[in-house]
């Protein structure tokens, strides 16, 4: 999936630019800047990658996730559904701002089961928020229905899909707000940078304004730009951004690599009686930065990662027992440990963690093996490592 395989000189020659002016902020120093302007540049170049009126560039995926909520006004109290299968960056953004994360089960989409959603919408829900593990994503449109029908805003985490697509709409356009991640191991990366994208005048004025301390951004003199309301720096630097915008001029060019790996692997996969894919809800199109796939039980799943791994095919992840993307190893957040106090709203709201049943998730991410797709491999590696791992999981199911 890393677009960083793939590093080379359009990217040198983006960021030479900023190095020669040595202007490293992406606002201000116009007279120093010889016209060079990454941050906005790769702005504009999302909004029509992404068929969006609006994109805010800011340090990472994790401020796009924390920006989009505030941006909505999400605040204290507020809950979130989220799924149990994400990165802890998910629940780390929500509760940055005293929202509280409602955890909820998945489905065989690997991402949020909408009947599970609707069962945990409250009084206090505003947001809910899918996350796009693995490239592919939930049946959006019933979330979006339920998001009508009770009057909440859709955030998609698209930080591990960009270039996916539902419905004929870019993955992160489809929502309210969408927000990507380009750190160092994404499809394409700015080495650590984010993006918040929205059809919203208001929400983007509001991500543009607090992503940068609160500054309004009126006028050229920052000492005298208003303050309407208060902000955070999640500002993206012009080196950063160099190299995201030379990453995003080659983003389909990256996924027709991955679309070509997957499919080697899956048409290979496909031959074995018994090992089922995931499920890609009708009108998604996945960015084939993964290929995951569920084995019968919970101990043969275990056991085929092990040997695929001894069998020299990297990169394929069990990630129920993973310590970051799956709620069971979560118990900074279950028994929220905190360097300083929580908020009360969290303190009292957040549910008791270690009394849920999330044996639905249990039951798909417990058979569940997922593996990354690499750039890099050639057709004819690709074709051996489908051999190897055909022999190898027909040996253990
Ligand atoms: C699903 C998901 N959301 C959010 C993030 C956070 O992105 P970042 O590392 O840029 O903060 C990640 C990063 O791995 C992710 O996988």
């Amino acid at each position: 999936m890393p677009g960083f395989e793939l590093f080379g000189d359009l990217e040198r020659k983006e960021v030479k630019e900023v190095t020669d002016t040595g202007v490293l902020m992406r606002y201000g120093f116009e007279g120093m800047r010889n016209g060079h302007w990454k941050a906005s540049a790769m702005e504009a170049a999302l909004c029509e990658r992404m068929q969006v009126k609006h994109a805010q560039l800011v340090s990472s995926g994790t401020a796009a996730l924390t920006i989009a909520l505030a941006s909505a006004g999400v605040g204290a109290g507020d809950e979130v559904i989220l799924p149990t299968f994400t990165f802890v960056a998910s629940f780390e953004s929500i509760l940055a701002l005293g929202a509280v994360p409602i955890l909820v089960d998945i489905d065989d989409t690997l991402t949020l089961d909408p009947i599970a959603v609707e069962r945990a919408i409250g009084d206090r829900t505003k947001v809910i928020m899918p996350v796009h593990m693995c490239g592919s994503m939930a049946n959006l449109n019933a979330l979006r229905a339920l998001c009508e029908t009770h009057g909440l805003l859709l955030v998609e985490d698209a930080c591990q899909a960009i270039g996916g697509s539902y419905a004929g709409k870019p993955l992160g356009s489809f929502g309210d707000l969408g927000c990507f991640s380009f750190d160092y191991v994404k499809t394409i990366t700015c080495g650590e940078g984010g993006a918040v994208i929205s059809n919203n005048q208001q929400y983007h004025l509001n991500a543009d304004h607090y992503s940068d301390h609160g500054h309004d951004h009126v006028g050229n003199d920052r000492g005298a730009e208003g303050h309407p309301f208060l902000g955070y720096n999640y500002r993206i630097s012009e080196l950063n951004a160099a190299v995201g915008l030379a990453q995003l001029r080659r983003l389909d060019e990256f996924l027709e690599l991955q679309k070509r790996n997957y499919t080697i692997l899956r048409n290979a996969l496909q031959t074995i009686p018994g090992l089922k894919f995931r499920s890609v809800p009708e009108g998604g199109i996945e960015n084939y930065s993964f290929l995951s796939f569920f084995l019968p039980t919970e101990e043969k799943a275990a056991l085929t990662q092990k040997e695929l791994t001894k069998e020299g095919v990297d990169g394929c992840f069990y990630w129920y027992d993973n310590n970051w993307h799956y709620y069971r190893k979560w118990e900074h957040l279950t028994q929220l440990k905190t360097l300083g106090k929580v908020p009360i709203e969290v303190k009292e709201q957040l549910p008791d963690y270690s009394k849920a049943d999330f044996s639905r998730s249990d039951h798909w991410l417990g058979r569940n093996i997922s593996c990354l797709i690499k750039l890099t491999w050639t057709r004819k590696e690709t074709i051996e490592r489908s051999e190897t791992m055909v022999r190898v999981i027909k040996k253990l199911l």
